[in-house]
């Protein structure tokens, strides 16, 4: 029998009954089949695909045009996993502008959901997408698309004042309507604090083990990049003989909390 469908209300019992929820990246059809297989919950058509497919420095220069095509692709190779797309940097600057981004995205390229970046900047856009029945993703801590404000891809929240503005954005984010949130390389108890304070699942990437969930960047955790790959992430293709051995191994250490382990957590 063929398991029912993923959304976002399996997503808040899994939050309620503390088990760990699965999310990769994914950019195209092939890649949406595999995850889906290996028993990936949640396939994000993230913008990361500027700096991994496109070969980009930043992810700014994505379009909403190319998150749509890709997330058409994955939406034709997924049957269960919940799919979200990114909307892209400055797609989302006025409510208007987010409307007809969101509607691109769900109507062209089969998202389910869309995530945007940041807190008190995006709050009137989050209730005008929810209201007009856009589910949306929130992403707080280190926001890709601010690298030039931030000026480097660094750890977020780690002083008082940063990390009591990452809560309150968590919480204004949940208030507005949100029904999920990626939080990005926070530190450790900062991520478990606002996992436990928020109703809605919280997904981490680089903010340990005790959030609700996990999310790498694909190209990532099957040691595709070349380079140092970032300290949060790991190699999952290491020790085993192929792409859906490796992404077996990463679901298995997601749901029994053994990713990230301590050499991958910001205290
Ligand atoms: O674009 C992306 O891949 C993301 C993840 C890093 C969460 O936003």
């Amino acid at each position: 029998m063929a398991l029912a469908p993923i959304s976002i209300t399996t997503l808040a019992a899994m939050k309620a009954r503390r088990e760990p929820i699965v999310c990769l990246t994914c950019y195209d059809a092939a890649f949406a089949r595999l995850l889906e297989r290996a028993g990936v919950e949640v396939l994000l058509v993230g913008d990361s695909l500027g700096m991994v497919l496109q070969g980009h420095d930043t992810t700014l220069p994505v379009t909403v045009e190319q998150l749509a095509y890709h997330s058409a692709c994955v939406a034709r190779g997924r049957r269960r996993a919940l799919l979200i797309a990114d909307m892209p940097f400055l797609s989302y600057a006025t409510p208007e502008r987010a409307l007809a981004a969101a509607g691109q995205l769900m109507q062209q390229g089969g998202a389910q959901m869309v995530k945007l970046e940041g807190g008190a900047a995006v709050l009137e856009t989050v209730r005008r997408l929810v209201s007009q029945g856009v589910p949306v993703c929130g992403h707080l801590g280190l926001l890709p698309q601010s690298i030039h404000r931030l000026g480097g891809y660094r750890y977020q929240g780690r002083d008082h004042t940063s990390a009591d503005a990452i809560r309150h954005d968590a919480l204004a984010l949940q208030e507005a309507g949100a029904g999920l949130l990626v939080l990005e390389c926070v530190p450790a108890a900062l991520a478990q604090e606002i996992s436990l304070m928020l109703e809605i699942p919280v997904i981490g990437i680089g903010a340990g083990v005790e959030t609700d969930g996990q999310v790498l960047v694909l190209y990532d955790m099957l040691g595709l990049n070349p380079g140092t790959p970032p300290r949060f992430s790991r190699d999952f293709l290491v020790g085993q003989d192929g792409v859906p051995a490796a992404l077996a191994a990463y679901v298995q250490a997601v749901k029994t909390r053994a990713f990230p382990a301590a050499e991958q957590t910001q205290w």
